[in-house]
């Protein structure tokens, strides 16, 4: 059985990425773990906490609380994140998550050339987001996150489901993403 981590980074009530993700995550076979972003205290790297990282990593000790979602991240089989499009990308709390994750003996490592390389299990990860307005040709969201997961944690097949347009007067929501439900059904990534 497969072991998917579900990142939920959905943050109103009613979200309509939440109900996208969830749609996904029924099309999935194996056991979901979930991490609310919403409810984590995660916090970004600041002096402290960048001295302690590094201390513990000159130390080797990769135990310690503070890297287990890289632990988590880098022992799942199957990646689903879900963030709504806000600001061209995705809310904050999406990069401080993966500031988390980027850890050097956990998810990934270098080469003596100085190349990095993915230690990460996972061969996918599904990107779900919905936005108010058209999806623009530059998902900056979905393009990090692949460029990311692809050159450095080593997951090389990403997809990205969306629903757009849910926010433009007149537009009828369900419809459009009865629509994109329909894409996910659809698609050869999922089997
Ligand atoms: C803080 C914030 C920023 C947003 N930025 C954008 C944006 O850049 N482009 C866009 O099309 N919609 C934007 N929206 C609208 C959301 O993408 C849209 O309502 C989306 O469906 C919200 O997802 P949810 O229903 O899962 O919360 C933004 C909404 C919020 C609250």
């Amino acid at each position: 059985m497969e072991n998917i981590l579900f990142i939920n980074a959905c943050v109103r009530p009613g979200s309509r990425t939440l109900r996208l993700a969830h749609h996904v995550l029924e099309k999935l076979n194996g056991h979901v773990e979930e991490v609310d972003l919403t409810e984590e205290t995660l916090l970004p790297l600041d002096l402290s906490r960048l001295e302690k990282r590094d201390r513990l990593l000159r130390e080797g000790n990769r135990s310690d609380s503070m890297f287990r979602f890289a632990r988590q991240y880098a022992s799942a089989d199957v990646i689903v994140l879900a963030a709504p499009f806000w600001d061209l990308s995705f809310p904050a709390a999406v990069k401080v998550y993966y500031e988390n994750i980027m850890v050097l003996g956990i998810s990934f490592c270098y080469t003596p050339e100085g190349v990095p390389e993915g230690l990460c299990r996972a061969r996918r990860l599904i990107y779900v987001t919905t936005s108010g307005g058209p999806m623009p040709p530059h998902n900056c969201g979905f393009e990090y996150v692949k460029a990311l997961n692809d050159s450095f944690l080593g997951i090389p097949e990403t997809v990205c489901f969306y629903a757009d347009n849910l926010d433009i007067v007149g537009a009828d929501p369900e419809r459009i993403l009865k629509g994109a439900m329909t894409k996910i059904d659809q698609s050869d990534f999922l089997k």
